[in-house]
């Protein structure tokens, strides 16, 4: 892959290393300004180029996921303006919209997307949704979403962490702004927080520079050099989290204990009509509902393999005990998993030991 190799040289280094300097050698004969570090650097255009490839478009890098967001947020509205937001977006997305209202931006919270998009985006400039989202693994339809917003004359927003490039390309279905907390699938490695928004115009791509210019949200050389080095195993990554979750979904579907079981690439999933059509591929997460928290952590204990832990995509199979998250309301014991890169039968033998000594 071009971005994670250097143009070959003769004796010249097989992989690429970061370039740390954050001020850089003026030419006094030439006009043009210099560079300097919070401005850009050669690793974050490296990385630029390659998630804009990925996701179909130009990145701008920021230095987390909610940077990113903030980033579209608070460059794209204004006072007075209207931002529909999915009340199942990530729930510190909807505590950036609560600021926003502070601000004077108007802003509707969509209980039931499929529903009330085609009433709500009427008078709006932004919507941003997110699919599948974070926990529960709801699915929208991402392109009829899509033309009801772009008929009311608003831009479509779509947080893709949850899938990554490689799981969905949302730009293809016909968003205006890809975001994606690359701390997950696209890090993988649970050791990078950094995070990209993906735009096909040139004017929203000099709106998000000059906003992180302005605000310094930049990652730093080392985190863009990790991010880029991890991209050259990604698909491999997501191949190998998607057949785990899929052979996770499989046992658990015949477990008696298990139920509202939601994994957007099994075809029993609510989701799935939808998901099949615009998704690349059902994607490392999966979550359900076991009877109650004390048998969830009973499982949890009982499991050799996931680990009990905040944040997902990475190589180890985490789990969240989500009904102890703030603002979200699921009954104790539903879980989400975090698929990792394990062998799939060390961990569909882990699972199945863990559900029956959880019994
Ligand atoms: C769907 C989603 N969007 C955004 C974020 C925020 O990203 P970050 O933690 O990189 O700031 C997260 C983090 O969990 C997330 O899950």
């Amino acid at each position: 892959m071009h971005w994670t190799t250097p143009a070959p040289a003769p004796a010249g280094p097989l992989t690429a290393s970061p370039s740390l300097a954050t001020a850089y050698h003026q030419d006094l004969d030439d006009i043009a300004p210099t560079r300097y570090g919070r401005w850009g650097h050669d690793g974050a255009e490296a990385l630029e180029g390659a998630l804009g490839a990925l996701d179909g478009g130009l990145s701008v890098v920021f230095n987390s996921g909610m940077a990113a967001i903030s980033a579209v947020l608070m460059s794209l509205l204004k006072p007075g303006q209207v931002f529909v937001v999915g009340g199942d977006t990530y729930y510190e997305t909807q505590q950036i919209a609560d600021q926003l209202r502070e601000r004077g931006v108007h802003i509707r919270v969509l209980t039931d997307v499929a529903t009330q998009l085609a009433d709500a985006v009427e008078g709006a400039r932004l919507v941003l949704l997110e699919s599948p989202t974070n926990p529960l693994m709801g699915i929208h339809d991402l392109r009829e979403c899509a033309r009801l917003v772009h008929d009311a004359g608003a831009l479509l927003a779509v947080d893709n962490s949850v899938s990554s490039p490689l799981g969905q390309r949302p730009l293809d279905l016909g968003a205006d702004l890809v975001i994606t907390s690359d701390a997950k699938i696209v890090g993988g490695h649970n050791d990078i927080i950094l995070g990209h928004v993906t735009i096909r115009d040139p004017e929203l791509d000099s709106t998000l520079r000059n906003w992180r210019h302005l605000h310094g949200t930049i990652p730093s050389a080392f985190d863009s050099w990790l991010t880029q080095r991890s991209i050259g195993s990604l698909e491999m990554r997501v191949e190998r989290q998607s057949a785990n979750a899929a052979a996770l979904t499989h046992l658990l579907a015949d477990r008696e204990e298990v139920t509202h079981l939601r994994w957007p690439g099994w075809q029993e999933d609510p989701g799935y009509a939808v998901a099949s059509r615009q998704m690349l591929r059902g994607g490392g997460l999966l979550a359900f509902q076991l009877p109650g928290r004390a048998h969830l952590h009973r499982f949890l204990r009982a499991s050799r393999l996931i680990i009990p832990a905040t944040s997902y995509g990475g190589l180890q199979t985490m789990a969240n005990d989500i009904a102890t998250w703030p603002h979200i309301k699921v009954p104790p014991g539903y879980v989400r998993i975090s698929c990792g890169c394990e062998t799939t039968t060390d961990l569909t033998d882990d699972v199945l030991h863990a559900l029956d000594a959880a019994l």
